[in-house]
């Protein structure tokens, strides 16, 4: 089912969840899941469960797992409203992940990136994802375009005026850090236009080493 065709009622804090960006990038994870929808797959800061709940039926198991519980208890909500029975849902935090070494066939991470407050964290987000994945499988993760400079400058003034951080990366800095364990970025969509200083972000497929 689409995203458009939700029943979104359960949703607490709308503004946080249909930004045009962050449903972008749920309809593409939805997109090239269409590639991926076989083995186990993992949805890590799956929050209220909107990429699981629009998903086609697929032939796979369905994971997820997020540090906030009353997210989890709206995502069980969401899957009732639109009849999705094959999620199972475990309380974690991505730094420490409560999962064995190669045990997923795919990872996806969305719009969780963007507010991952330091780059230390981040590599130890990604290193923790790159971790649970097994060989040969995908992580699937999307960012913020930090070559765009009229994003830079909106993250700049959020992060003045507010608590949490938002930031964007550039493409090379994770192609880097995929590769210190050998994973390659198999396929990149641009979010917006397509321009490297334009680009309001990316959505990213790397796999791993077999
Ligand atoms: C902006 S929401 C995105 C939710 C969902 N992935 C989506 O695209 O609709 C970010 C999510 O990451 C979760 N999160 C943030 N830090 C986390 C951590 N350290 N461990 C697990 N989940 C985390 C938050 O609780 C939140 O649900």
């Amino acid at each position: 089912m689409s995203e458009a065709n939700l029943d979104t009622t359960a949703v607490q804090r709308p503004g946080a969840f249909f930004g045009h960006i962050t449903q972008n990038v749920r309809n593409l994870a939805n997109e090239y899941f269409s590639t991926a929808q076989k083995g186990l797959t993992l949805d890590v800061g799956c929050g209220n469960g909107l990429f699981f709940a629009s998903l086609p039926k697929p032939t796979g198991k369905l994971v997820g797992t997020d540090l906030d519980l009353s997210l989890l208890y709206e995502s069980k909500q969401i899957f009732k409203d639109n009849e999705v029975a094959n999620v199972s849902l475990v309380q974690g935090n991505v730094t420490t992940m409560p999962f064995e070494d190669k045990s997923f066939d795919n990872i996806f991470f969305l719009n969780t990136l963007i507010n991952i407050p330091t780059d230390e964290i981040a590599t130890i987000l990604l290193n923790e994802l790159m971790r649970i994945c097994r060989p040969g499988g995908r992580i699937f993760v999307d960012i913020r375009n930090a070559g765009n400079p009229i994003l830079r400058y909106r993250y700049w003034r959020h992060n003045r005026r507010e608590e949490f951080t938002t930031r964007g990366y550039h493409l090379r800095h994770l192609a880097g850090l995929f590769a210190t364990k050998g994973f390659k970025i198999t396929r990149k969509t641009a979010i917006g236009p397509k321009l490297p200083f334009l680009a309001l972000g990316y959505f990213l497929e790397a796999q791993a080493p077999q």
